[in-house]
C-alpha cells in the first residue's frame, strides 16, 4: 500500500535522566545511573491513520521524571569524565517475533540442536527456539572493560534466568573518558542481532566534554538533531516484515545476506519532515541500518559541513556536496538554512547501491529519500564561524607486525546463495587469533576477496584508516587458497602478504574519514589499511609503548572484546572474530 511521505512529524529521542551519585562530603559527582528495561511496545511508526507497529524498545526514566518506552530507545547523555553505570533489564518474555535461523551460530538459551536440510518440519521462524528473546546491549565506539561491552556471548533472558557463555554482568559501566562524539547503543546477541536492531533495539550516547572549545560554537538545543536511519518494511497490517526465505534455503532456511527494506524510517518514524528556523542546524548522521548504505545529497544541491566522524571532531570541517554512511558509521554534519526562503523544501536524498556496490539504485519514489525540511518563516541567523582546525588527532605510529586478514564470502556452485561470510577464512568458534598487546599500535591489512564492501568495526577503541589500494584479489584468492587452504578454516592462517597483487597507488582516506573511526568501509577487489592502537584516544602520539596499560580500566580483564562486519547480516553469519587484549607480547 501507498505509504505518504512527510506526512509525520521527526521525533527527537528523549532523554534518560539519571540518578546522580555524589561524593557526600564535596557534592563532587560520581557517577550517572541508569536503569533500563528491553520491553515490547506498540509506536506509530507509520504515518497517523495507519495501524502501530510491535516493536522491541527501550524503556527508562526520561528528563521530565516519567517513564517511557521508545524505538530508538531514549537517548544517553554522557558527560565526559563522568562514568555511567547502567542496569539492563531484559523483560522480553515471549517468542521471537521475527524469523530465528537455527542453523546460524545463534544465542540458543534452550540449548536446541541445529536442525538438518530439508528444513520441513518447522514453523515459519522457528520462533519457540528461542524463548524467551536474548540480550545483551553493546555500546558502541565505548571505550569499555570487556565485561561490559555486552559482547555477543554476554546474552541474558528474562530474569537472567538463562545466560551466555560469556555473561558476566548485566550491570554495565562506561568510562566516558574518551573523546565527546555520537556514540550508539544496540543489541548484540549472537546470530539475532540483525532481528533484535530491526525489531528496535538501538538508541544514541552523545558524549559531550564540557572543556572542550569547539562544542560551545555549535548550534545546540533545539538545533541539534540526532538523526538515525534505519530502512524497514511492512505488512498490510502495519507489522514489520523480516523475510522468512533464506537466500540459500537449503542451508539457511530464513537468512538473507542483505536485509534491505523498501521504506526509510528516521528516528522511529517512516519519512519524517522537520521544520527548521532559518539557522544553522547540528544533524549527527547515523546509519543504524542491517546493510543499506546511504548516500546523503541535498534536494537543493546545497553541502554539508561535516565536523566529526564515528569517534570525536575531524582535524578541519569538510564541505562536502554528498556523505556515504555504511552501517554503523556516523556523521556530524551543520546543515545552514539560514540563506533559504521560508516554504522552502529540502529532501535528504539516497542514491547509494544496494547492496554496495554491486546492487541497484534506490527507487527514487521509495528508498531513494530520507527525510524533508521545512523552513519556517523566522529571523535569519547568521552561522558560526568555525576555526580552521576543530580537533588534535595524534599521529599514530605501527610498533608491532602488521597483520594480513581476508574478507571473504563461501559459496558453493550449487547453492543459490552464499553459505556464510568469513573473516580470514575463519568461522566465529575458531580459536582467537586477534591478540593485540596493550599499548601497542598495529596495522590491519584487510585484503577484500569478496564482491561486497563490508564496514569494518572493531570494539573497544577509536582507530585510524591509512589507506585504500586496489589489488588483484582473484590472485591473491588463489594463491592465499592454496596456502591456507578453502574456508572456513578451523586454525589461524598462514598470512600472505599482499605487496606483490597491489595495483597503482594508495589512495588517502576521504576527507570525512580522516579522523577517529571505529567502523570504515572496506571495499571489493581493494586492501584496506587500518592503523589501530589498544590505548586510551586521549592519549598523545608516541605517548604508548606495548605492554603499557593507560586505560583507566585492565583491557585484558573478562571475556574479551570482538570485530566485525557491521552489516548485521554478516555479523550474524560467521562475519566476526573475537579479539583479546593481551599485557605480554604473544
Ligand atoms: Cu555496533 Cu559490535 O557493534
Ligand atoms: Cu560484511
Amino acid at each position: 500500500k501507498f505509504i505518504p511521505k512527510y506526512v509525520n512529524q521527526l521525533v527527537v529521542p528523549s532523554v534518560f535522566k539519571p540518578f546522580v551519585a555524589k561524593e557526600p562530603s564535596t557534592g563532587e559527582v560520581l557517577s550517572h545511573n541508569y536503569t533500563v528495561f528491553i520491553t515490547t511496545l506498540k509506536q506509530q511508526l507509520l504515518p497517523p491513520r495507519f495501524p502501530e507497529t510491535f516493536v522491541f524498545g527501550y524503556e527508562g526514566i526520561i528528563e521530565d521524571g516519567s517513564c517511557s518506552s521508545s524505538t530508538p530507545g531514549p537517548t544517553f547523555e554522557a558527560v565526559k569524565g563522568i562514568p555511567i553505570n547502567v542496569q539492563w533489564v531484559n523483560n522480553l518474555t515471549e517468542p521471537h517475533f521475527l524469523p530465528v535461523d537455527p542453523t546460524l551460530h545463534w544465542a540458543n538459551p534452550n540449548n536446541i540442536p541445529s536442525p538438518d536440510p530439508p528444513f520441513l518440519d518447522f514453523p515459519p521462524g522457528y520462533p519457540l527456539a528461542q524463548s524467551p528473546v536474548p540480550v545483551t546491549t553493546h555500546l558502541h565506539g565505548g571505550e569499555v572493560r570487556s565485561d561490559s561491552d555486552g559482547g555477543p556471548d554476554s546474552w541474558f533472558t528474562a530474569g537472567e534466568e538463562k545466560t551466555g557463555p560469556s555473561f558476566v554482568k548485566s550491570r554495565n559501566n562506561y568510562p566516558n573518558q574518551q573523546e565527546a562524539t555520537t556514540l550508539w547503543y544496540h543489541a548484540h546477541a549472537l546470530g539475532i542481532t540483525r532481528l533484535n536492531v530491526f525489531a528496535g533495539l538501538s538508541g544514541f550516547y552523545l558524549l559531550r566534554d564540557p572543556n572542550n572549545d569547539i562544542e560551545p560554537l555549535l548550534p545546540s538545543g533545539p538545533f541539534e538533531i540526532p538523526i538515525v536511519i534505519q530502512d524497514r518494511s511492512f505488512n498490510e497490517d502495519g507489522s514489520l516484515l523480516f523475510p522468512n526465505i533464506g537466500v540459500n534455503p537449503n542451508v539457511h532456511p530464513y537468512w538473507v545476506n542483505d536485509f534491505l527494506g523498501n521504506v526509510i524510517m528516521v528516528n522511529g518514524k517512516v519519512w519524517p519532515n522537520l521544520n527548521v528556523e532559518r539557522r544553522q542546524y547540528r544533524c549527527r548522521f547515523l546509519n543504524g541500518s542491517n546493510s543499506r548504505f546511504y548516500n546523503l545529497k541535498l534536494s537543493n544541491d546545497q553541502p554539508f559541513i561535516q565536523i566529526g566522524s564515528d569517534g570525536g571532531f575531524l582535524r578541519c570541517p569538510v564541505e562536502l556536496n554528498e556523505i556515504l554512511i555504511a552501517p554503523a558509521e556516523r556523521a556530524d554534519v551543520l546543515i545552514d538554512f539560514s540563506r533559504l526562503d521560508p516554504g522552502t523544501k529540502i529532501i535528504v536524498t539516497n542514491d547509494a547501491f544496494a547492496p554496495f556496490p554491486g546492487g541497484d539504485r534506490p527507487d527514487p519514489d521509495t528508498t531513494g529519500q530520507i527525510m524533508q525540511f521545512t523552513v519556517l518563516d523566522t529571523p535569519p541567523v547568521r552561522p558560526v564561524r568555525l576555526p580552521p582546525i576543530l580537533n588534535n588527532i595524534p599521529i599514530l605510529i605501527p610498533d608491532a607486525p602488521k597483520q594480513t586478514l581476508t574478507l571473504n564470502v563461501v559459496r558453493e556452485e550449487t547453492e543459490p546463495g552464499p553459505r556464510e561470510l568469513l573473516l580470514d577464512g575463519q568461522k566465529w568458534a575458531s580459536p582467537t587469533s586477534e591478540l593485540p598487546q596493550v599499548g601497542s599500535t598495529v596495522d590491519w591489512v584487510l585484503a577484500n576477496v569478496s564482491a561486497a564492501t563490508h564496514p569494518i568495526h572493531v570494539h573497544l577503541i577509536q582507530f585510524q584508516l591509512v589507506s585504500r589500494q586496489l589489488f588483484d584479489s582473484e590472485r591473491y584468492l588463489a594463491d592465499w587458497e592454496s596456502l591456507n587452504g578453502k574456508p572456513p578454516l578451523q586454525h589461524p592462517t598462514i598470512p600472505l602478504d599482499v605487496e606483490p597483487y597491489l595495483i597503482g597507488k594508495p589512495i588517502d582516506p576521504d576527507l570525512n574519514e580522516q579522523g577517529w573511526k571505529d567502523t570504515v568501509r572496506a571495499n571489493p577487489n581493494e586492501v584496506t589499511i587500518l592503523r589501530l592502537r589498544f590505548t586510551p584516544q586521549n592519549v598523545g602520539s608516541g605517548d604508548s609503548k606495548p605492554g603499557q596499560n593507560l586505560f583507566p580500566f585492565d583491557p585484558t580483564f573478562g571475556p574479551g572484546y570482538v570485530w566485525h562486519c557491521h552489516i548485521l547480516d554478516h555479523e550474524d553469519n560467521e562475519m566476526m572474530r573475537p579479539m583479546k587484549v593481551v599485557s605480554g607480547p604473544i
